[in-house]
C-alpha cells in the first residue's frame, strides 16, 4: 500500500520529525540549488512548511555541500584526519588556548561532540550528584532536565518572571549547594537574552557563593541576537574554571544534520565531563563542513541578516493580530496564542504547517515558532491568522 509523505508524518506524528529520511539527498540539493529561489524549494518537502526544531530553512551554503561531495571519495575508509584540525580552529577563532604539548593540535580547552546537546547530558552526569541539584530556568531547554531525569538526580526549577527573562536572582539564590546551574542565553523557547553585564555580575555572585558550583551558559542562539548588550560568556569561560560555554553547528551555520557542538572552558574543568562521559566522535565529513562553515564570514553574516528581517516580518505580524511576543533575540518567536499550545499546534498542522512541540509555561497559552524563509512566514502568517481568528 502506498503512503502519501504528508500522511507518513502524519502517521509518525509531530515527535517523529526529524526528517531527514524526506529531505533532499546531497547531490538533490545541489542540482536544486541552481533554483534555490523556486517557491517549491523546502528543506522538508513532505508538504508541510516546518517551523518546529529552530534548524535553518535555507541549508548549509554551496561550499559546505561542496567540501561535503569532494570528500564522498574512498578516502572514507581512513579514520578522520581534520578533527584535531578543527578544534584547533575552533580554539583559534574563539581565542582558547591551544595547548602545543599535544602535537596533534589538541586544544584541552574545547570539547568537540556529535551536537551541543550531548555535552549539556555530559555536564550533567559530572557535575549533578544525589546531594547537589541541577538548576534551571523554567522553561528552559530541557536535555538537562531529561538527563538528570533519566539518571535520578535532583534538579531545582526557577520560573522566569513576567517579561519571560530567566529570574537570575532567584537562580543565583538556589544555585547555592548546587551541582551545575544551566544558563541558556538567549534562552529557548522564550526567546529573550540576558546582557554580558548580567551574566557576569550572576557568575560572580554564584562563584563566590558556591564555589564548587559548575556553570553551563549555553549560547545555542547567540549569534542571532539584535541587543548588542547580548554577547558572549567566552571570557568568563577562559578566565573562570566554574563556567563553560556551549555553542553548536546546527543553528546559524545551518548543519543540524551533520551534529556538530562544542564546549569551551578551563581544561581540568572539560577533563571531568571526559572522565564520566563518552562523546561521540565526530566524523570526517562533518568536521570538513564545520571548518568550511567557520571560516565563511559572509555566509554567517547572510545567516544571520536573513533570519534578521524574516523575524522583522514575524513579529510585526503577530503585533498586528494582537498577540502578545517576546523581543526575540533567536530564530524563533514566543507567542501568546490565546488558547493551549496543543489546540494551535493542531489546528496549524491540520493547514500543513509545524510548529514547536509543547513547553510547561506558567501561563500555558504561549507556542513557540520557528523562523522559516521569508516566503515560508508569509504563508504561514496567513494560516496563523486562520488559526486565530478561530475561536479558542
Ligand atoms: C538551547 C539549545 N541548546 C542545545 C541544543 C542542542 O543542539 P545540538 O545538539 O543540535 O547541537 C538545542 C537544540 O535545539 C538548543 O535549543
Amino acid at each position: 500500500m502506498s503512503i502519501s509523505r504528508r500522511n507518513f508524518v502524519r502517521a509518525i506524528g509531530l515527535s517523529g520529525l526529524g526528517l531527514s529520511s524526506v529531505g533532499p539527498s546531497l547531490t538533490a540539493a545541489n542540482n536544486e540549488s541552481a533554483s534555490a529561489a523556486q517557491p517549491t524549494n523546502r528543506l522538508y518537502d513532505a508538504g508541510f512548511i516546518n517551523l518546529s526544531s529552530n534548524t535553518s530553512p535555507r541549508g548549509p551554503s554551496e561550499a559546505v555541500l561542496n567540501v561535503l561531495n569532494e570528500r564522498i571519495t574512498k578516502g572514507l575508509g581512513r579514520y578522520p584526519e581534520n578533527v584535531g584540525v578543527l578544534t584547533e580552529a575552533i580554539a583559534a577563532r574563539e581565542e582558547a588556548q591551544v595547548n602545543s604539548t599535544f602535537h596533534c593540535c589538541f586544544s584541552d580547552q574545547v570539547l568537540l561532540s556529535t551536537g551541543s546537546g550531548e555535552v549539556l547530558v555530559g555536564a550533567v552526569r559530572a557535575f549533578v550528584t544525589p546531594s547537589r541539584p541541577l538548576v534551571i530556568g523554567h522553561p528552559s531547554y530541557e536535555t538537562p532536565i531529561r538527563a538528570c531525569e533519566a539518571l535520578d538526580l535532583p534538579v531545582k526549577t526557577i520560573a522566569v518572571n513576567d517579561t519571560w527573562q530567566l529570574n537570575l536572582d532567584e537562580m543565583a539564590e538556589a544555585a547555592q549547594g548546587a551541582g551545575l546551574v544551566y544558563l541558556c542565553n538567549p534562552n529557548n523557547p522564550t526567546g529573550v537574552g540576558h546582557s554580558r553585564r548580567a551574566i557576569r555580575e550572576f557568575v560572580e555572585w554564584v562563584v563566590e557563593a558556591s564555589p564548587d558550583t559548575a556553570i553551563l551558559i549555553d549560547e545555542a542562539y547567540i549569534e542571532f541576537a539584535k541587543d548588542p548588550a547580548i554577547a558572549t560568556a567566552l571570557p568568563l569561560a577562559l578566565a573562570n574554571p566554574n563556567v563553560m560555554i556551549t555553542r553548536t553547528f546546527s543553528k546559524i551555520h545551518a548543519m543540524a544534520g551533520l551534529r556538530i557542538g562544542y564546549a569551551i572552558g578551563h581544561a581540568d574543568t572539560l577533563e571531568r565531563m571526559r572522565t564520566v562521559a563518552r562523546f561521540g566522535s565526530v566524523n570526517v565529513l562533518s568536521a570538513a563542513a564545520a571548518l568550511v562553515s567557520l571560516q565563511d564570514s559572509d555566509r554567517i553574516e547572510w545567516e544571520i541578516s536573513e533570519n534578521h528581517k524574516v523575524r522583522e516580518f514575524t513579529l510585526s505580524a503577530f503585533r498586528e493580530m494582537g498577540c502578545r511576543i517576546t523581543d526575540s533575540q533567536t530564530n524563533f518567536v514566543w507567542v501568546d496564542v490565546n488558547r493551549s499550545p496543543e489546540a494551535f499546534r493542531e489546528a496549524c498542522f491540520s493547514l500543513d504547517v509545524l510548529v514547536g512541540r509543547d513547553f510547561p509555561s506558567p501561563s500555558n497559552t504561549y507556542s513557540r515558532i520557528s523562523l522559516g524563509t521569508m516566503e515560508e512566514m508569509r504563508e504561514a502568517v496567513a494560516v496563523f491568522k486562520k488559526v486565530l481568528s478561530s475561536t479558542a
